[in-house]
C-alpha cells in the first residue's frame, strides 16, 4: 500500500490566476458571498480533501480592484464552514505581527470547538511592509519578525494547554462546579514582545491544539517551521527545489528532536487542465493572454520591497542585476530568491515572468491532461519531493472540477488518496499525534 496523500484546497477569490475574478468559466457570485465559500467546502469535503484553505493580508493590496483579491476575515468565515461542513478541516492565516496570543488563542480555540476539532492556524509574520502603515507602526525586520513569531507561537501553545483536557466538569447534580480550577493555570509568560499571564478563557479544544501550519522558506524560516509547525506550504517551480526543501525541513524536524513524520510537506499545485495536452496547453495560453503585465508589473515590485521595474521593456531579456538581492530584502526573501533564480536560469523577459507568475505566484503550474497530472502527483510524493499538495485552482469552478472529477478518482483507483476520512479531526486525518498539556500530562 504506497504511502496516503493529503491534499489542501486553497482558495483565493475565484481563483488563483490573476485574471480568474472575471473570467468567463468563474463562478459569478460576490467574493464576500458566504455561500460561495461554504459550496467550495462542501465540494473539497465530498471529494474528502484533508482541508481547506485561507491567506490573508492585512491591507488592501495594490491589485485587488484589478485581480479580485478580497475576501471575508478568514477566522470569521472558518466559523461560518464549521457550521456547514462535517470532516473537512478549517485553515485561516493568522499573523504573529499584527496581532496578539491572546486573542488568537482564543479564536483559534474557539473555530476548534465549533468545528469539533478541525481548525489548523496558518502562522504567517506577514511580509508585505505597507501593512506596517495600517497598525501605526514602523515594518519589523525579517529576522525580528521571527522572533517575535517564536514568543507569539509559545505563548498560544501555553494558553492552549493551560486548561487540562478534564478542567471542565459541568456538574450541575446540585452544589458541584462548573469548571476545576486545580486543573487550570496561569501561564506567567515573560517576553521580550510579550506577556500574557493566562490561563485563557475558554477550555482545551478537542485536538487538543489546533493544527499548527507555517511556510517558511528562507534559513530562519525553514527553523521555525521545522520547529513548530506540523503542516508546511511550501512554493516551488521545480521539483528539485521541491525535493532540497522536503530533505532540508525533515532533517530540520528531527534534528529539534522531533519524529519528522509528524511534519507534512505540502507544495503549491496549479494545474490547468484539459481533455488533451494540446487543449490544456491552450487554456493556459488563453488565461496568460488576458493578463495585463502592469498588474504583474506592480506585484513583482511589492515582492522586491517597492523596486522600480517601470523603466525595463517588457520583451527584454531579463538579467540577475535587475533585481535587488534577495537577501538583503526584508520582504519574503525566499520567493524573490526563486524569482531571481529562474531568471538566470532561463533568461526570460519581464513579459516571460509576469506570465509564469500570473497563474500561481511563484508556486507550480503546468498544464495537462488529469492522467499527466496524476502522475506528476505520485511521482513528486513517491520521489521525496512532498507528502501531499496545496491544490490551487487556476479559475473556479471552469478548472476546479476536472480536478475533482477527475484527477481525485485516478489518485484513489490507484491507493494513494482516501475514500473517506480516517478520522474525525484535522489532527486525525493529518495522521499527526494529539499534543500533550504542557501543564498538565
Ligand atoms: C501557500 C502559502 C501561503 C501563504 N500565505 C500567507 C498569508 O496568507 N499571509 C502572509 O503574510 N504570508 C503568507 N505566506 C508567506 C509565508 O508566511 C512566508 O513569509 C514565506 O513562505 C516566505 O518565507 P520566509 O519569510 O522564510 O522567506 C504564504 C506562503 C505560502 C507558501
Amino acid at each position: 500500500m504506497p504511502k496516503p496523500i493529503h491534499l489542501n484546497l486553497f482558495i483565493q477569490s475565484r481563483g488563483h490566476h490573476e485574471t480568474a475574478w472575471d473570467h468567463p468559466g468563474a463562478d459569478p457570485r460576490s467574493l464576500m458571498d458566504i455561500s460561495y465559500y461554504v459550496d467550495l467546502a462542501q465540494q473539497a469535503e465530498a471529494a474528502r480533501f484533508d482541508s481547506i484553505f485561507f491567506a490573508d493580508v492585512l491591507m488592501m493590496t495594490n491589485d485587488a480592484m484589478e485581480s479580485g483579491r478580497f475576501w471575508p476575515d478568514p477566522v470569521i468565515m472558518l466559523a461560518a464552514l464549521a457550521m456547514k461542513t462535517e470532516h473537512i478541516g478549517l485553515i485561516a492565516t493568522g499573523s504573529c505581527t499584527y496581532s496578539e496570543p491572546y486573542n488568537l488563542a482564543r479564536q483559534f480555540a474557539s473555530i476548534d470547538h465549533l468545528s469539533n476539532g478541525r481548525a489548523g492556524w496558518n502562522i504567517v509574520t506577514t511580509w508585505v511592509e505597507a501593512v506596517a502603515a495600517n497598525y501605526g507602526r514602523e515594518h519589523t525586520a525579517h529576522g525580528d519578525r521571527y522572533e517575535m513569531g517564536e514568543e507569539f507561537v509559545a505563548s498560544v501553545k501555553d494558553l492552549w494547554d493551560s486548561w487540562a483536557d478534564d478542567a471542565l466538569v459541568d456538574d450541575r447534580s446540585g452544589g458541584g462546579v462548573c469548571g476545576n480550577l486545580d486543573r487550570i493555570t496561569p501561564i506567567d509568560f515573560k517576553g521580550e514582545y510579550y506577556q500574557v499571564k493566562g490561563p485563557l478563557n475558554v477550555p482545551r479544544s478537542p485536538q487538543g491544539r489546533p493544527v499548527l501550519v507555517q511556510a517558511g522558506a528562507s534559513d530562519r524560516g525553514r527553523d521555525f517551521a521545522a520547529l513548530h509547525a506540523e503542516a508546511i506550504f511550501t512554493a516551488h517551480l521545480e521539483k528539485e527545489t521541491a525535493q532540497e526543501f522536503y530533505k532540508d525541513i525533515k532533517k530540520r524536524a528531527a534534528d529539534f528532536g522531533r519524529n519528522a513524520d509528524q511534519v507534512v510537506v505540502l507544495p503549491g499545485l496549479n494545474p490547468v487542465i484539459g481533455g488533451t495536452e494540446e487543449e490544456a496547453k491552450a487554456n493556459l495560453l488563453e488565461l496568460n493572454s488576458r493578463m495585463d503585465p502592469e498588474v504583474g508589473r506592480r506585484t513583482l515590485s511589492q515582492r522586491f520591497a517597492g523596486h522600480d521595474f517601470s523603466h525595463i521593456d517588457l520583451d527584454q531579456p531579463l538579467k540577475v542585476s535587475d533585481f535587488p538581492d534577495p537577501e538583503k530584502l526584508e520582504t519574503m526573501k525566499s520567493r524573490a530568491a526563486l524569482i531571481v533564480r529562474i531568471v538566470g536560469n532561463e533568461g526570460l523577459t519581464l513579459r516571460e515572468l509576469l506570465a509564469r507568475f500570473a497563474g500561481g505566484r511563484g508556486h507550480y503550474t503546468t498544464a495537462g491532461t488529469p492522467e499527466q497530472i496524476a502522475d506528476l502527483i505520485e511521482d513528486w510524493c513517491t520521489d521525496g519531493a512532498a507528502d501531499g499538495f496545496n491544490y490551487m485552482p487556476p479559475v473556479i469552478p471552469a478548472l476546479m472540477t476536472p480536478f475533482i472529477d477527475e484527477v481525485i478518482p485516478l489518485l484513489q483507483k490507484r491507493g494513494l488518496f482516501r475514500t473517506e476520512y480516517e478520522g474525525a479531526t484535522l489532527r486525525e486525518n493529518l495522521g499527526l499525534d494529539r499534543p500533550k498539556s504542557r501543564f498538565f500530562d
